[in-house]
């Protein structure tokens, strides 16, 4: 699977040219990318790049891979974003976040032009909210939030990590929902964001313009 990761890393690396101003993902298959970047940027083939990050985490991957990193609002808009998801449809409509850097990501990749999903091909669905749909909310809704959300049948499970609280960069707290198959995403995500607290979801409805997806048979692109 991590070579598939590399793969689509590689496809998505080809896009970038001297000059450009870049939004750098979070995640497995992002932190490939950064890793791809930065040899390219320490060989010379990659001139002048200046690169925001979408997480801490990046952050830390971006330095050790020797990428110089400059605050959103001094290289947006930015040319191209590039970043992973955890489940990509049809439409290249997107669940992000489970690890963590929702809304980071999404503040960055809509100051992008351009959106490149890298992924390998097992985050393709027929049904985007197969699995879990991360929602941010701020601390001092957590509890009530929880419970509107169990109300709406979407079964709400607050995210740890290390045995406390996941607390996001942004400072908030995540609530991981399921979303009926019954149910449709946009409207649970339109019901969700009219609460007071709620602060972003993982849904990227219009985020990506392309995304590659690498599998065994090879990269393939996906256009909107
Ligand atoms: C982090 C994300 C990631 O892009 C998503 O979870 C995919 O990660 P990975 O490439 O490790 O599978 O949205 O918030």
């Amino acid at each position: 699977m991590s070579d598939l990761k590399v793969a689509a890393a590689r496809a998505a690396l080809d896009q970038v040219r001297s000059g450009m101003r870049l939004g750098l993902g979070t995640g497995t298959t992002a932190s490939e990318f950064v890793k791809l970047l930065g040899e390219s940027m320490r060989n010379g083939v990659l001139k002048d790049i200046r690169c925001t990050s979408t997480s801490e985490q990046t952050e830390k991957v971006a330095s050790e891979a020797g990428i110089p990193m400059f605050a959103l609002a001094d290289v947006a808009p930015l040319d191209l974003a590039v970043d992973g998801a955890d489940e990509i449809d049809a439409k290249l409509r997107l669940i992000k976040g489970r690890g963590g850097a929702l809304l980071r990501e999404k503040i960055v990749e809509q100051q992008a032009r351009r959106f490149i999903v890298i992924a390998d091909e097992s985050k393709i669905v027929e049904r985007l909210g197969a699995g879990l749909l991360p929602v941010e909310v701020t601390p001092f809704a957590r509890e009530v939030l929880t419970k509107r959300f169990a109300e709406m049948g979407l079964d709400p499970v607050l995210r740890m990590r290390d045995g406390s609280m996941r607390i996001t960069d942004e400072g908030n707290v995540i609530l991981d929902v399921r979303v009926p198959a019954s149910k449709d995403i946009a409207q649970v995500v339109d019901e969700m964001r009219a609460l007071a607290g709620v602060v972003e979801t993982g849904f990227f409805p219009t985020e990506a313009t392309e995304a590659v997806i690498a599998g065994a048979g090879g990269i393939r692109w996906m256009r909107r």
